[in-house]
């Protein structure tokens, strides 16, 4: 068992008495009660745990907790700002994305994170970045069309303040 702390969401948090090979997924969920992230399939295959560290996509399910001290991590839950949702919140709402849900929050996590590398992205693009993230559900197409939308809605923002700053 051992001791270790976590930046989540911008937040500290110092956890104690864990096994030392406790994965993410089961920190997040059953010591801190951020259950947006979801368990699919505990492997590593279905990207239903997405979360960032770093603002880099990883599978919380196969990434032991304690070797993350010191990386900024973030879930779902702290995608938001303040009550501003993320664009791809945004566009999955406009969208219509979700079916029964359960995959969705790491489909956004992952698409985020594709975001922040490639703002613009091709469909190309999003079928490599979104290969891992499995949907049951089948709603592959509108998390396309919903991940196109938010890069329009940033690109839009960010020319919006580049003439609003000249
Ligand atoms: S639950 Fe982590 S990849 Fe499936
Ligand atoms: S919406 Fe049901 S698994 Fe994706």
């Amino acid at each position: 068992m051992t001791d270790f702390s976590l930046t989540i969401n911008g937040k500290a948090h110092h956890l104690k008495d864990l096994p030392a090979d406790i994965p993410l997924l089961w920190v997040l969920r059953d010591e801190l009660n951020l259950v947006g992230s979801k368990y699919g399939c505990g492997g590593g295959y279905c990207g239903a745990c997405t979360v960032h560290m770093d603002g880099m996509a990883i599978r919380s399910c196969s990434m032991p907790a304690a070797a993350l001290a010191g990386r900024q991590i973030t879930t779902i839950e702290g995608l938001a700002e303040g009550d501003q949702l993320h664009p791809l919140q945004q566009a999955w709402i406009d969208n219509d994305v979700p079916q029964c849900g359960y995959c969705q929050a790491g489909q956004i996590m992952s698409a985020a994170a594709l975001l922040t590398q490639q703002p613009q992205p091709s469909d190309d693009d999003i079928d490599k970045a979104m290969a891992g993230n499995l949907c049951r559900c089948g709603t592959y197409t509108r998390i396309k069309q919903a991940i196109h939308h938010a890069a329009e809605h940033l690109a839009y923002d960010a020319s919006g303040s580049k003439e609003a700053n000249s």
